[in-house]
């Protein structure tokens, strides 16, 4: 019913992904799909819109009709009861991220995180001055990453600071990995033994892909539904990746405990005065009230482009290995083997060529910490068409001559 294959223009518009690239390069970085939202949600904004009011909101604490979408969204998509009273609405992830490291650590402490992840993990940490105490992923056999609690305990013992503060991307950005329930509370156990609290970043919870046919499939479990360990977690996410609609700047917390949820809500009252955005509250409620159909239809579309993308670059691009991911629209491949075999001094280096020369865009992995060097982020959540372009220019390059050495990036140590 939908047609997630038409091409939109969105040049112009002050899109990040589009109006920060050169005419004729095809984006496929930020998380931000090539897709317009469903009628009723585009509905819903201009019959705001037509308003021509745009003054101060109630808060959002007075709108029970928000909250319980949120409730009932998480009832019905996710088979998790949710008390309306444990969820409060917050700005954007990354700014609610950035309040639970300063509530919840003092500077000069440690903050753990499992590298490689979206970089703002690491921002928000050193941003604050606190220290990042990183831990790598391993990965397996197909290139899921995994977690070892064994390397993370020694990490800790080592981290020679406090580390009160854990956050964990689930499903995770970018390998696309869902947790399972198993290895989620495995690292619950370890926070609780360690006091820790565990902030749970699961902004891309609805992009978990159930649907058979080809990888491993994994139902995405909240850390919200763990009630055994609901004293020190905490859980943000919404309805930016999944409706995309990440320029509205909102996003919610689900905790389960009422004191972390009491100092949470002392700290958006201090930091934000959170009254809620006129435009991005009517979004969020209609996205969980109508969306579910849209997002039904999206999800195969997405699934299978990132089956075709995959299957491209493995078979058609020597020195790639990419990753079939559990979830999100975001492909993670190894590009060690094309980074020397193009002559590149690394990463960096490989993609300003892709960009300047093959007219196509992907994301480094070395954004995301050390652990991702060698690797890229290839976002998949667009027109089947323009995406397969997109990595047929890949192709070609890749299938070009050893480069002369004219980028700005010097060789790193990485392919030795
Ligand atoms: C794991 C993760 N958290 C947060 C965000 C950004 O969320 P927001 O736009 O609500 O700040 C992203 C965007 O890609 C993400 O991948």
């Amino acid at each position: 019913m939908y047609n997630f294959n038409e091409l939109i223009e969105r040049r112009g518009t002050s899109s990040l992904k589009w109006d920060t690239v050169k005419e004729g390069v095809i984006p496929l970085w930020v998380a931000d799909m090539d897709f317009p939202v469903f009628p009723e949600l585009q509905e819903t904004l201009e019959k705001r819109a037509a308003h021509p009011f745009y003054g101060y909101r109630v808060s959002l604490d007075n709108k029970a009709s928000f909250y319980d979408a949120i409730r009932l969204w998480y009832k019905t998509r996710h088979d998790l009861p949710v008390d309306s009273r444990a969820i409060l609405s917050g700005p954007g992830t990354v700014l609610s991220l950035g309040m639970i490291v300063r509530e919840f650590s003092a500077e000069g402490e440690g903050v753990l995180l499992l590298a490689p992840v979206y970089t703002p993990f690491f921002e928000v940490i050193s941003e604050n001055k606190r220290k990042v105490v990183e831990v790598f992923l391993e990965q397996d056999n197909h290139g899921r990453f995994i977690l070892d609690i064994s390397k993370i305990d020694d990490a800790l013992d080592k981290a020679g600071i406090p580390v009160p503060l854990a956050l964990f991307c689930s499903p995770h950005n970018p390998g696309g990995r869902v947790w399972t329930k198993e290895e989620i509370a495995a690292f619950l156990e370890l926070t609780q033994r360690r006091n820790m609290v565990a902030a749970f970043d699961e902004i891309h919870g609805d992009l978990a892909y159930e649907k058979s046919g080809a990888g491993i499939f994994q139902h995405f479990v909240s850390a919200a539904s763990l009630n055994e360990y609901s004293d020190r977690v905490i859980v943000v996410s919404g309805a930016n990746k999944s409706f995309n609609l990440g320029g509205l700047h909102i996003s919610h917390f689900v905790i389960n405990d009422e004191n972390l949820r009491a100092t949470m809500q002392n700290a958006l009252h201090r930091e934000t005065h959170h009254e809620g955005d006129i435009f991005a509250e009517p979004a969020v409620e209609t996205a969980y009230r109508l969306g579910a159909p849209w997002l039904d239809e999206l999800r195969p579309y997405l699934y299978d482009n990132i089956l075709a993308a995959v299957q491209f670059l493995n078979a058609e691009v020597r020195g790639i290995k990419a990753f079939i991911p559990d979830g999100t629209y975001l492909i993670w491949a190894d590009v060690r083997g094309l980074i020397k075999q193009r002559g590149c001094g690394n990463v960096e280096e490989l993609v300003f060529h892709l960009e300047e020369e093959a007219k196509v865009k992907i994301t480094p992995g070395s954004i995301y910490g050390k652990a991702g060097e060698g690797y890229v982020r290839i976002n998949a959540a667009s027109p089947r068409e323009l995406l397969m372009e997109g990595l047929k220019r890949i192709k070609d390059w890749a299938a070009g001559l050893p480069l002369m050495q004219t980028s700005p990036w010097p060789a790193a140590e990485l392919l030795q």
